[in-house]
């Protein structure tokens, strides 16, 4: 039976095991050049044991991004240093993944700890937003109307994504995550909140799914079949339709699935502040498990699976294929080995680079 220390095959990749670090922005870049700071952290995050290393949300153009700090794939400088940070992901035998990404209605914000919310328009770094209708998300922070976009813009953001993902695979990344969900772009285009056009990307379920299909079919065309090719997706909303959402977004979702994607981390839409979300232990999994019965492709998910037993239960019993740690990595870049420490999986330090895995076998650690 699998367990979250058993290894996770999918097309041509094998990852060590079923932990993965989800994408987490680190707002530290500069015109979307990663540097020391991602080079460091992302190596660390794969040296500590996970299977899997998925690199933040990065815009797939200037307008992409959430913040003029996060990180970018829309030209070589930029591309340069990825390389560098898949390879050091790669040296450390994890398998190095993107989150690639247009944040529409929720892009040029301030960084989190610099305000969180839009910048004002009248300030010159800031850009002009764009979403499928002039509807802003509507907190107090972030309430900046974008503009509707025509098909012009729609054709131009598809092509963003190709070239990005294009990218993404000559920097050496293996594993590409299309980020469709938490109402950036795609989510909202998918989202009855955000989307009211009156074209052929809104009304209809079929519809307001156009956008993400387009854009999954023109990724598809440049990234390879050998590779894993992932979505990020908001599933429901927690508004109070969620049977809805969910049966519209699983119907999606097996088209995706016929289309060639290969596996999806399950999550929230985030389309709307006006929600219920009911935060704790696991309480994406019985979501997670009907994707993944009801479609029929494996699945991941986040948002409170930090604990090891909670983490291996959702394994052993079929809820998820991979599990999502983010928090707990940031508290400790070796959640993977301190897990199965935990577990009491025989010899952990073999997860570990030999600069550590020699010295931890050697002299047994016992209250790490
Ligand atoms: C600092 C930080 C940055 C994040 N950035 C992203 C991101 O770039 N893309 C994304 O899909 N989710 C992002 N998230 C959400 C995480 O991927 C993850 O879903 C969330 O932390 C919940 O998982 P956890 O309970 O294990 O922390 C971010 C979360 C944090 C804490």
């Amino acid at each position: 039976m699998s367990h979250l220390f058993t290894p996770f095959k999918l097309k041509d990749i094998t990852l060590r095991n079923r932990i993965a670090v989800p994408p987490m922005c680190q707002y530290s870049a500069v015109d979307g050049i990663p540097n020391e700071w991602h080079l460091a952290h992302y190596a660390e995050l794969a040296r500590g044991g996970a299977g899997l290393v998925v690199v933040e949300a990065t815009g797939v153009s200037p307008d992409g991004r959430i913040s003029p700090a996060c990180t970018g794939l829309w030209n070589d400088e930029q591309a340069a240093v990825h390389a560098k940070i898949a390879d050091s992901i790669k040296k450390a035998d994890s398998i190095p993944g993107i989150q690639i990404a247009h944040a529409g209605m929720k892009a040029s914000a301030n960084k989190p700890w610099e305000g969180d919310n839009h910048i004002p328009a009248e300030n010159p770094v800031a850009w002009e937003t764009i979403a499928p209708s002039a509807i802003p998300f509507g907190t107090e922070a972030l309430n900046r109307v974008p503009r509707a976009m025509t098909r012009d813009d729609i054709a131009r953001v598809q092509n963003d994504f190709a070239a990005a993902a294009k990218r993404a695979f000559e920097a050496g990344y293996q594993w590409l995550e299309l980020h469709f969900a938490h109402g950036y772009l795609a989510q909202s285009f998918f989202s009855r909140h955000t989307n009211q056009r009156d074209d052929e990307y809104g009304g209809s379920a079929e519809n307001r799914g156009r956008y993400l299909l387009e854009t999954m079919a023109a990724v598809r065309n440049v990234w390879p079949e050998n590779l894993p090719f992932t979505m990020r997706f908001g599933v429901l909303e927690f508004d109070g339709h969620d049977e809805e959402t969910l049966q519209e977004a699983i119907a999606l979702s097996k088209k995706f699935n016929q289309n060639g994607l290969d596996f999806m981390s399950v999550s929230m839409g985030f389309t709307t502040p006006k929600t219920n979300i009911p935060w704790g232990p696991a309480f994406l999994a019985p979501y997670a498990r009907r994707v993944r019965n009801e479609v029929g492709m494996p699945v991941g998910s986040a948002w409170g699976f930090d604990t090891p037993t909670l983490a291996d239960a959702s394994v052993r019993n079929g809820d998820l294929d991979l599990v999502f740690v983010g928090r707990g990595h940031l508290v400790n870049p070796h959640w993977a080995y301190k897990a199965a420490l935990d577990l009491g999986i025989e010899k952990p330090e073999q997860m570990l680079p030999d600069q550590r895995k020699f010295w931890l076998n050697r002299y047994k650690v016992r209250n790490s």
